[in-house]
């Protein structure tokens, strides 16, 4: 049970970690809470600082949620990855470094899953790219990409995975609750694919 307790304390601290944030602050003198939609995951990373910023964010960000899921493997511990993994992406969206305040949980849900079936991490990536394509819009490539995820453990009768996807789904929708608004007000910004910064 210590064990168990252990690696969820570590896997909300690793996921506390305000990746975004904190390399604005420190490399490019800028918070990013209070620049472009003010969230402080990749894409406004992305959006604010620049393609390289941006990518460093991902990185770790996913890093996040796969270290913190690796752990029963790290530790020798029969307990679902996923069980302790969706301890990360709490801690990304309720940071104890960011007055527990943060970001949307997509990219550290991902490395959760990337820890637990890369398959599967492979094609919510791919989903992700594909929506992303469509609409430049990454709220609805994060919104579907992850109900898609939901969707597909449901099918795969995988219910330990339906249900941390639907918890995550649930707050993934909620966390983008202002980018879904604008997307029904044709309001939501577009990714520009990093072309602004080398034309
Ligand atoms: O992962 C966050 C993304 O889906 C939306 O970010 O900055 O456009 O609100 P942002």
């Amino acid at each position: 049970m210590l064990k168990i307790i252990l690696m969820v304390v570590i896997a909300y601290l690793l996921g506390s970690i305000p990746s975004g944030l904190w390399i604005g602050q420190h490399f490019y003198n800028k918070d990013i809470r209070q620049l472009g939609s003010g969230n402080i995951g990749t894409t406004n990373t992305y959006r604010v600082l620049g393609p390289k910023a941006g990518t460093v964010v991902l990185v770790m960000d996913i890093l996040k949620g796969t270290l913190a899921a690796s752990q029963p493997y790290l530790f020798h511990s029969n307990i679902n990855p996923l069980l302790i993994g969706i301890f990360a992406s709490l801690g990304h969206t309720v940071s104890i470094f960011d007055h527990f305040h943060g970001g949307k949980a997509v990219a550290t849900s991902a490395g959760i899953l990337l820890a637990y079936n890369p398959p599967m991490f492979l094609l919510a990536s791919a989903i992700f790219v594909a929506v992303l394509l469509i609409t430049s819009m990454a709220s609805a490539a994060s919104i579907i990409g992850i109900t898609s995820i939901f969707v597909i453990a449901l099918v795969m009768h995988d219910y330990i995975l339906a249900t941390v996807a639907g918890i995550l789904t649930a707050v993934v929708i909620y966390r983008h609750r202002s980018n879904i608004n604008r997307i029904i007000h044709g309001q939501e910004s577009m990714v520009s694919f990093g072309l602004g910064h080398y034309l």
